[in-house]
């Protein structure tokens, strides 16, 4: 692993640490997003395992007592180390994570974004192993991965990431048991989920469900308070025995596609449907299962839904869904307007000269009016379409007549070939809107 960060780290940039071309915009979002999921700051002592350049670092230590930022890149550290040591609340310590050792309860919070993902199953169970003895009892543990398949668009030549799914983190990291040793009492824990959900920065920006953090906490394995059948906790009794994921599919099958629920997706239209929800509303949705509930209600009504469910498999089984659900994702605030002007193209059949043209731009063109059916389509209202190609020629005539006035200062700048290249392309735009083929239009709608 340290082979691939080697590659990755050459400039200690955002966009290495973020593995995204996207990487300036990307973090700007999600920045508040994550901090906003953790619990209070004030006066504790947190744990940040693969800190990196110090994205994270100078917010942890904007809050908290004290930080000790831990990262394996000698770059990385000193970058971080650079920006961020003059705060003076923090310690940066140079190390792989699975060879760290700290004292029994060291810290309050144990925050790493993107590490875990870089270690094997066994590295996992055994950092969160010790992960545990780290944590004060009822401290906290958030991490955030990359889960099913590579999110970051930096190319890599040779990529050892393990790209788990969610169930596979809840099934390693809640099954670990860490007792204490004889002398304090022989008490014995494990990480019960606090919650799981996934980056909405990545679903709004890149349509990318598969970004997913959580928050643990550090609680007690009484052996004499074990759930049904041996499970650690509830959820582990559920994500086993009654909403396995076969035990679900099933269920579906008989409620139907993407319900679990009695009456599936007719009860659920009746009873959402009474609700008379409009576009813009926030749903929460407790127990959502594996989804087709918020679907509908995201689509039906342009709501935004989080849904909430303590069986791991029925929230994956949720986000699987929620990628090929095609649900609607808006930068538009109800009431927002848009306002388009585009090349647009007249009835086919299109002269042979008009198709090279097409084809040579590689231009997708659709008429005014169908080009108006596709806001339409897509859930605009008061769509107006207009063909306004009268108005483009008269421009480009104006165009020609004003290149004819500069074309001495023109030819100075650029040359000949330059000026008759724009006035032959020109022409062609002239002829080709006479020729009915070409066309202007103006778009306008608005978001209910
Ligand atoms: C994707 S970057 C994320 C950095 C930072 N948490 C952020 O979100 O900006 C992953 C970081 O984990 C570090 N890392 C990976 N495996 C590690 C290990 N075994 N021990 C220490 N650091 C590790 C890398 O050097 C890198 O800085």
């Amino acid at each position: 692993m340290i082979e691939f960060w080697k590659e990755h780290s050459q400039h200690a940039t955002v966009e290495e640490m973020m593995l995204d071309s996207n990487a300036q915009q990307l973090t700007k979002h999600e920045l508040p997003e994550i901090l906003e999921i953790l619990p209070s700051l004030d006066g504790i002592k947190v744990l940040e395992l693969g800190a990196g350049i110090g994205r994270y670092t100078k917010h942890l230590m904007g809050k908290a007592r004290h930080v000790t930022a831990v990262d394996f890149m000698e770059k990385f550290l000193k970058k971080n180390k650079e920006e961020n040591s003059h705060l003076g609340n923090a310690e940066f310590i140079q190390a792989d994570v699975t060879q760290l050792e700290f004292p029994e309860n060291s810290f309050d919070l144990i925050f790493s974004n993107w590490l875990l993902m870089y270690l094997s199953d066994e590295e996992l169970c055994s950092l969160t192993e010790k992960m545990l003895s780290w944590l004060h009892p009822n401290g906290y543990l958030f991490f955030r991965e990359s889960c099913f398949h590579q999110s970051g668009d930096s190319k890599r030549d040779f990529n050892p990431t393990h790209y788990r799914s969610p169930a596979q983190y809840n099934h390693l990291i809640t099954s670990v048991i860490w007792s204490e040793s004889a002398e304090k009492g022989k008490q014995s824990y494990g990480f019960d989920t606090v919650l799981s959900r996934n980056v909405q920065t990545y679903i709004k920006m890149k349509k990318n469900q598969n970004q997913v953090c959580w928050l643990m906490q550090k609680t007690c394995r009484d052996s004499v308070q074990q759930h049904q059948l041996g499970f650690n906790t509830f959820q582990q009794f559920l994500d086993n025995q009654q909403y396995s994921r076969r035990g679900i599919l099933k269920y579906e099958k008989m409620f139907g596609s993407g319900y679990v629920s009695t009456g599936g997706p007719i009860t659920t239209k009746e009873f959402v449907d009474l609700m008379n929800l409009s576009s813009g509303q926030k749903v929460l949705d407790v127990g959502s299962g594996i989804g087709g509930g918020d679907f509908y209600m995201a689509k039906t009504f342009g709501v935004e839904v989080l849904g909430i469910d303590l069986s791991s498999n029925m929230v994956e089984i949720a986000m699987e869904r929620a990628v090929t659900e095609n649900l609607p994702s808006s930068w538009l605030k109800p009431g927002g307007k848009v306002l388009i002007t585009d090349y647009c193209c007249g009835e086919k059949p299109w002269t042979p000269a008009f198709q090279t043209y097409v084809n040579q731009r590689g231009y997708i063109l659709y008429t005014p009016q169908r080009y108006g059916k596709i806001l339409e389509a897509a859930g605009f209202t008061n769509v107006g379409a207009e063909d306004r190609t009268a108005q483009f020629i008269s421009v480009i005539k104006a165009e020609l007549k004003r290149a004819e006035e500069i074309k001495k200062e023109f030819i100075q700048e650029f040359s000949q070939e330059d000026f008759d290249g724009i006035v032959n392309g020109w022409t062609e735009k002239l002829q080709r809107c006479e020729a009915g083929d070409q066309r202007w239009g103006l778009f306008y709608a608005t978001k209910d």
